[in-house]
């Protein structure tokens, strides 16, 4: 099916990660022309950008406003951006335990990254562009022991994306934003997580019993992205959790 993206210019944060590098991998089976971004793993980016052929690679630390813009700057100008980057933090602390320093990395590195990235990708459209938000399950249904995480997803998912969707019609009456929320999906991110016997425990609440795999995840990017598939779509959240309707609370 036509995706309308062959040629355009799309931007992947965290491309060096799971997700971020399936991402990149669809749209560049779409023809588009993709830019991969790491933060520290440069050589995992270069290895992808060299499999991709024609993919150039930016690194930049997304919660520093100055790599940001600079990250921008360096990418020239862009069509699409699938704001992919984030970060879990893998202890499982409940509220009262967790360090005010753990609080706010965590809405720096997930809330704050995602909102440099679309203000900068904004800042530079000059079309009917498309962005993409990645949240996560966490931020519908919660996740006890990670309510930083949680607190920042569903602020992506929530009151960012809401705004953005009205305010994006300004730079373009065309312009579109759309979220992606995956469930547990098999990357870097949930290594050591989602053994056979965990994904009988995490699937209690889905109908598909197991976790995603980054192409899962990628292959709905692409679509929100697509401006012929997805192109009277924006402010919309896609769920990629097979069929998940919350969260186990007593074992
Ligand atoms: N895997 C899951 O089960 C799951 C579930 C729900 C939501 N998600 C979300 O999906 C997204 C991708 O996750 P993943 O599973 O692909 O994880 P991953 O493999 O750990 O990838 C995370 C990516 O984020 C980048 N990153 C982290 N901190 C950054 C920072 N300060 N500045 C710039 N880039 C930064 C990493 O860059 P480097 O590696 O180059 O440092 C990496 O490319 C995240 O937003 C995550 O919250 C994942």
């Amino acid at each position: 099916m036509e995706t309308g993206l062959t040629g355009k210019r799309v931007l992947v944060t965290g491309a060096s990660g799971g997700i971020g590098s399936a991402c990149a991998r669809a749209f560049a089976a779409e023809g588009a022309e993709v830019v991969v971004h790491f933060h520290r793993g440069k050589a995992r980016a270069e290895e992808l950008a060299a499999e991709l052929g024609t993919a150039s690679v930016v690194g930049a630390d997304l919660t520093r406003e100055d790599e940001v813009d600079q990250m921008f700057a360096t990418a020239g100008s862009l069509d699409v951006c699938a704001a992919v980057a984030g970060v879990w933090p893998a202890e499982d602390l409940p509220v009262w335990e967790i360090p005010l320093d753990r609080w706010r990395a965590t809405l720096d590195s997930n809330l704050t990254a995602t909102f440099l990235t679309a203000r900068a990708f904004l800042r530079q459209l000059d079309g009917d562009g498309s962005l993409v938000l990645v949240g996560s399950t966490a931020g519908i249904v919660g996740e006890a022991g990670h309510a930083d995480y949680a607190a920042a997803k569903s602020a992506i998912l929530g009151g960012l994306l809401l705004s953005l969707k009205n305010e994006v019609v300004r730079k373009n009456p065309l312009a579109r934003v759309n979220a992606v929320a995956p469930g547990w999906t098999e990357s870097p991110m949930t290594r050591g997580q989602v053994s056979e016997a965990q994904v009988r425990q995490i699937s209690r609440t889905m109908a598909l019993r197991k976790v995603a795999q980054p192409e899962d995840v990628a292959n709905q990017v692409v679509v929100l992205a697509s401006p012929v598939l997805s192109g009277h779509v924006t402010g919309q959240v896609v769920t990629v959790a097979g069929g998940m309707e919350g969260r186990v609370i007593h074992p």
